[in-house]
């Protein structure tokens, strides 16, 4: 055999999404092959680079002179693709901050966190943890459920419904639309009746959103949308079509990645009794578990930059215009940091990972998520003191970029 054929090919491409079985089943090795395949690869198929190894993926999120900015990607690159469904720049009304670059980005920022501040997500304890009982009282005395759609769904959403302030009875119209939108915005092959259904619900959202910002101008309200109406920054307001963006930013990154996060981290910490067993035994390593969750199999497994200008990235010399995509999981699970990456382990040391992205669009809601995640497991732990996963195939779900559950049956 020659060297050549001896190399199996890199899963690039679609092989390196949830398109693909094998990377449903374990994106990881994957991940791993890439990783250490060298510091930057080449995808052509999807018209991007892609970094992996911890350290260079930390150094290009906190890279100053890197841009997200669709309109900014040259022509046949992975952002450019993708650019129309994912940043709104087809539709009316203002791009999300995700997608802008400064000054836009950091005025839109720095008024966001002026509204939802931690003192605004701490205000919620309480209440987090009310939600969470309310949820499983209404699964109290099945043998077993799924806890997809008994907790981890409904649970963030109904979160962020209360603290920005929507009636709760609009709450399920939020899950839907908030999912719908993201299932084609970050899929740049969604299928025609995908993006229909975006569309659709891109639409509802914001007629009901810019009803619900016209009536707190009128009848100012103690919750995060009147918060974000009078958020102030040296003289500069969000106006209306901004503060409509925010919230549905908001909405959008919290609901489905919070999910995730309780999805993928119950299915390894249910799916390793004993890990299950140190918790309980030991309390106190709570906040290390949900880290560990976080690295261990994140919600999030790619973000992404664009270069503006010629440079060096990861070694590799490029133009302006190029998409740069950062496997935060792969980041997560590289050796050279973590001692056996593979393994879940609540009681690891230092974890440091990727999970909230980095540098100034480090994650907003992640203190928030952080809350969520922790109160979530506390209180599932606490109400089934013989909660286990029941045997089943798992079903992942085909959001590229993200990595979560249909759905997760337990026994208690
Ligand atoms: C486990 C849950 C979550 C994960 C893993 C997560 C992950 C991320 C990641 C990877 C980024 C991009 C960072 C980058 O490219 O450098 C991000 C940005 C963001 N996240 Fe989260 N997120 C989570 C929950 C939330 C929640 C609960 C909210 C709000 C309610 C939120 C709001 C945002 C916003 C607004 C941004 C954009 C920040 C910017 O562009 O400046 N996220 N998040």
């Amino acid at each position: 055999m020659t060297e050549q054929q001896a190399k199996p090919a890199l899963p690039i491409g679609m092989k390196l999404s949830p398109m693909n079985p094998d990377y449903q089943k374990d994106p990881f090795s994957l991940l791993d092959e890439v990783r250490e395949e060298a510091r930057i690869v080449r995808d052509d198929f999807l018209g991007r680079y892609i970094v992996s190894r911890f350290e260079d993926v930390q150094q290009i999120l906190n890279d100053r002179d890197l841009a997200v900015d669709p309109r900014k990607a040259a022509e046949g690159t992975f952002n450019q693709m993708f650019r129309q469904r994912s940043s709104g720049a087809d539709r009316e009304g203002e791009p999300s901050m995700l997608f802008l670059d400064p000054p836009d980005h950091t005025r839109l920022r720095s008024l966001v966190s002026k509204a939802f501040t931690p003192r605004s997500i701490e205000k919620m304890r309480g209440r987090i943890e009310e939600i969470a009982n309310e949820l499983l009282n209404k699964v109290e005395g099945q043998a077993s459920f799924d806890l997809m759609t008994a907790f981890c769904q409904p649970y963030p959403t109904i979160v962020i419904a209360e603290m920005l302030g929507v009636d709760p009875r609009d709450q399920a119209d939020f899950k839907r639309w908030t999912d719908d939108g993201v299932a084609a915005g970050f899929d740049p092959f969604a299928s025609e009746e995908k993006k229909q259904k975006a569309e659709t619900a891109f639409r509802q959202l914001r007629a009901y959103l810019e009803a619900a910002v016209a009536e707190r101008r009128a009848n100012p309200k103690d919750d995060l949308i009147t918060a974000l109406i009078h958020a102030e920054d040296e003289g500069s307001f969000f106006n209306d079509e901004e503060v409509v963006s925010m919230i549905s930013l908001l909405l959008a990154a919290g609901n489905v990645t919070t999910t995730d996060l309780l999805g993928n981290g119950m299915k390894n910490l249910l799916g390793n009794p004993d890990q299950v067993q140190k918790l309980r035994d030991d309390p106190s390593l709570l906040e290390n578990t949900v880290e560990e969750m976080l690295r261990f199999e994140g919600p999030v497994t790619f973000s992404g930059r664009i270069t503006v200008d010629d440079r060096e990235i990861a070694g590799c010399p490029m133009h302006a215009g190029q998409s740069v995509t950062v496997a935060l999981g792969g980041a997560n699970y590289d050796p050279r940091l973590h001692k056996d990456p593979h393994t879940f382990d609540i009681t690891r040391e230092d974890i440091d990972h990727l999970a909230f992205g980095g540098g100034r669009r480090y994650c907003l809601g992640a203190p928030l998520a952080r809350l969520e995640a922790q109160t979530g497991v506390r209180t599932l732990l606490e109400r089934f003191p013989n909660l286990r996963l029941a045997q089943q195939d798992l079903v992942w779900k085909t959001v590229p970029g993200f990595r979560g559950l249909e759905r997760l049956i337990v026994e208690v």
